[in-house]
């Protein structure tokens, strides 16, 4: 039998990017510079791999584009788009700020209002200016400063424009990917970094979203990275709850205080097992282009964990690679299902951002995954609408959800 679910009205129904995945030519940060680096040509040669699929190059040209893309959105009934602002282009080398870096997201931003549509504006998504890499970047403490002098010169020209502030995106990913498994630029090896970038990034939030609720009254979070994480057996379920607590409660025990929101970022699931280590999920599930298993209901479990805060929630983002665009329906009504039983137990959720609206590049993966709803064809930069695109934007018309 069908199941109809009606969500909280003025539900935010968006969509995601980030600067560095989208806009192109992104030149002074450390990404473009590892792109394009010795060590990393030399290693992709060595799988047989081009470099032009893993160099973000013109990317989605949006920088260009975004006026046309923001038409798609409002074509498709999204209320609500989240972004990401480039440190690296409004501060190309140290202390030199670019005026005209930071009218353009004032021209970006001021694109999206004139459709109605709500603004959730990310200061760091994973990139940093190339001159602040070369001096370690988040590893070292000094770098709670140079994020505040960043943000207190682009925060008050923006925020006109912007309805919700996330501060840095995925700590977790960014300090573990990184600093840990060397697999991001600057690729380090070591968990003592790691829990110093960490402890780096918990100390710029909480100085940033201080400043940011004083100085633009706008309400903020960071984007967290929860995954829902299930005990293999009984045996499991102390590491269970020692892998939760370094995954997932370790950042947002320490920032929460100063979030007025919680942003969710989720993609999925895992088993622990006795000695913590994490296994692909047990139950029978399907798995995304990237071979990444597709958990919906873990959705819920993360929800309601949150509950404890007593703070609105918004999905920050939730997505899939698929090509064929064969799961993406599927994908996006099951997590809707999930997020919907959250909130019928109580749950303050109020927005939902699909990852991604335009195909984009994918970090270390390059341009190979397809997240998008809309298709991009790089040669042309040819946007084309999925199918599944449009029973999303029946969905957020409806404010609705009819379940199979
Ligand atoms: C990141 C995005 C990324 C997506 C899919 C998230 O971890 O915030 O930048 O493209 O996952 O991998």
């Amino acid at each position: 039998m069908n199941k109809v679910l009606e969500f909280p009205r003025g539900f935010l129904w968006g969509s995601a990017i980030s600067a560095h995945q989208t806009e192109g030519d992104n030149l002074h940060s450390d990404w473009w510079e590892w792109e394009h680096s010795k060590t990393r040509l030399e290693a992709l040669k060595e799988k047989g791999l081009s470099p032009a699929d893993f160099q973000s190059g013109a990317a989605c040209d949006f920088y260009n584009r975004y006026e046309g893309d923001f038409d798609l959105l409002a074509q498709l009934h999204q209320n609500a788009f989240r972004l990401s602002i480039e440190w690296a282009r409004i501060e190309p080398r140290e202390g030199h700020f670019v005026d005209e870096e930071i009218r353009h997201y004032e021209r970006v931003l001021a694109a999206l209002k004139r459709r109605r549509i709500t603004t959730f504006v990310t200061l760091h998504h994973f990139t940093l200016p190339q001159w602040l890499a070369e001096k370690g970047g988040f590893l070292k403490r000094a770098s709670t400063e140079y994020f505040m002098r960043y943000i207190e010169r682009v925060a008050p020209r923006l925020s006109p424009y912007t309805d919700f502030w996330l501060t840095i995106n995925e700590p977790e990913i960014y300090a573990s990917h990184a600093f840990l498994f060397g697999i991001y630029p600057p690729q380090h090896k070591s968990s003592l970094e790691m829990y110093w970038v960490t402890r780096n990034l918990i100390r710029a939030h909480n100085h940033a979203a201080v400043y940011l609720r004083t100085a633009t009254s706008k309400p903020v979070s960071m984007a967290y990275h929860l995954t829902d994480l299930q005990p293999i057996n009984i045996f499991a379920h102390f590491s269970r709850s020692l892998s939760h607590y370094l995954a997932n409660e370790y950042v947002l025990q320490r920032t929460i205080g100063t979030c007025d929101y919680i942003g969710v970022n989720y993609y999925g699931h895992s088993h622990i097992g006795v000695f913590g280590r994490r296994l692909q999920s047990l139950s029978h599930h399907e798995t995304s282009d990237m071979g990444w298993g597709i958990h919906p209901e873990g959705l819920e479990r993360v929800l309601v964990d949150l509950k404890k805060f007593h703070k609105p929630i918004y999905i920050t983002e939730n997505g899939v690679a698929d090509a064929a665009d064969a799961k993406r329906v599927r994908f996006i009504k099951d997590h809707l299902y999930y997020a919907g039983r959250a909130i019928q137990r109580g749950v303050d959720v109020r927005g939902y951002f699909y990852w991604s609206l335009l195909d984009n590049f994918e970090w270390h993966h390059g341009f190979a995954p397809k997240f998008g709803l809309v298709k991009v064809d790089y040669a042309t930069q040819n946007r084309s609408i999925r199918p599944s695109a449009r029973e999303y934007a029946k969905i957020a018309a409806d404010n609705l959800l009819i379940y199979e």
